[in-house]
């Protein structure tokens, strides 16, 4: 299979902040408890005029530039999302019109929630492989909050808003100019789907008075099966992709798993044996921003000098679906 490299990032957060206090307000919770069960202190979220396309062009015009490439010579675009502007057309088409990216690109959206990104990714690699893609512009975008029930204590206070994009290109990157993905490892559990979704609004059932009713618009978890599972699918994710990249744990300088509950990450790195020094966490400033989450991490990683030419790093995710997934990736 051919390399694929990541040629530069960007993310974009929306300035406004919502903080654990302003829970308290809609629901029966406390900072305390969200703190010390999710280490979430707060989360950012859209604007009322801002919607998932809006975030994600803003997230990828800071990757085309960091990778000094131009809309006109992307040639596909791929979003993942669980909150498209619309059911269609793909949040994708609408950011390649946002950009000025030419009718020659593809552009297509993901649907592996929180995994989203590197699904993606996969699909990514798989295009350059075929020799007729140059440069796949990658966005993991999200308003959640838009998909929020803010009636609901139990979900309400774990998500935020955000975007986070990737410009991939064919080769190995020398690690100035490119960072090569090494491997991905992806799974599913579909037996499982039920444990996390949005119930209505879809072809199951579609929006009715009765569905907006019964606030089946808004995403439904059963928040203890989905800590265990996304205990076991993010191990799972890891141990694949470091197979694949011929690596072990120990060879990690850095891991970034989903962002989703800090007790979540902290058991994923003691049962990986890696030490909390060598994983990233932002789950304190933006909660669970769903398929941004990774990509915004990496970037960040990156941004605060994390990153150094060489260390393998370890990308983890877990969602909806279920789905899990992992990529290790050579900076
Ligand atoms: N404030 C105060 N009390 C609360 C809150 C809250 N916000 N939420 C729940 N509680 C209560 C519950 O009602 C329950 O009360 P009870 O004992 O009287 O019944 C008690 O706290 C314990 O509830 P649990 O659900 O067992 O709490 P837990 O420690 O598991 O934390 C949480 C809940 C934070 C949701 C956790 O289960 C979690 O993080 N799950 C995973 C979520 C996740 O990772 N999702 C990722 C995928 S997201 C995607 O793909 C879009």
């Amino acid at each position: 299979m051919a390399r694929a490299c990541i040629a530069g990032t960007g993310a974009y957060l929306p300035e406004r902040v919502m903080t654990n206090a302003e829970f308290e307000n809609l629901v029966e919770t406390s900072d305390e408890w969200i703190r010390t069960r999710t280490g979430i202190r707060e989360r950012r979220v859209a604007a009322p005029e801002q919607a998932t396309s809006d975030l994600a062009v803003e997230a990828a015009r800071l990757a085309l530039a960091d990778a000094g490439v131009e809309p006109a010579q992307v040639d596909a675009v791929i979003v993942a999302t669980l909150t498209p502007d619309y059911g269609f057309p793909a949040t994708a088409c609408l950011v390649q019109k946002a950009l000025g990216i030419p009718t020659t690109a593809a552009a297509f959206d993901v649907s592996a929630a929180c995994t989203g990104f590197l699904y993606g990714l996969e699909c990514a690699r798989g295009l350059l492989a075929t020799g007729s893609y140059r440069n796949v512009l990658l966005i993991g975008a999200e308003t959640l909050s838009r998909i929020t029930d803010y009636t609901d204590r139990g979900t309400c206070i774990l998500f935020g808003d955000g975007a986070g994009a990737a410009v991939l290109q064919p080769g190995l990157g020398d690690g100035r100019n490119g960072h090569e993905v090494i491997s991905v490892f992806l799974g599913a559990d579909g037996a499982n789907s039920h444990l996390l979704s949005m119930p209505a609004g879809g072809s199951r059932k579609p929006a009715s008075h009765a569905t907006v009713d019964a606030r089946e618009h808004f995403l439904r978890m059963d928040g203890r099966e989905v800590f265990k599972l996304a205990v076991y699918g993010m191990i799972a994710a890891a141990r694949g992709a470091l197979a694949r990249a011929g690596l072990t744990a120990g060879d990690l300088a850095l891991v970034i798993p989903h962002q989703a509950n800090l007790r979540i990450i902290e058991a994923v790195a003691e049962r990986l044996e890696v030490s909390r020094d060598r994983v990233f966490v932002n789950v304190d400033r933006y909660g669970n921003c769903s398929a941004a989450t990774t990509i915004v991490a990496l970037d960040e990683a990156k941004r605060q000098g994390r990153l150094k030419t060489g260390d393998h790093v370890l990308l983890l995710a877990f969602g909806a679906g279920m789905t899990w997934g992992g990529a290790v990736i050579r900076w």
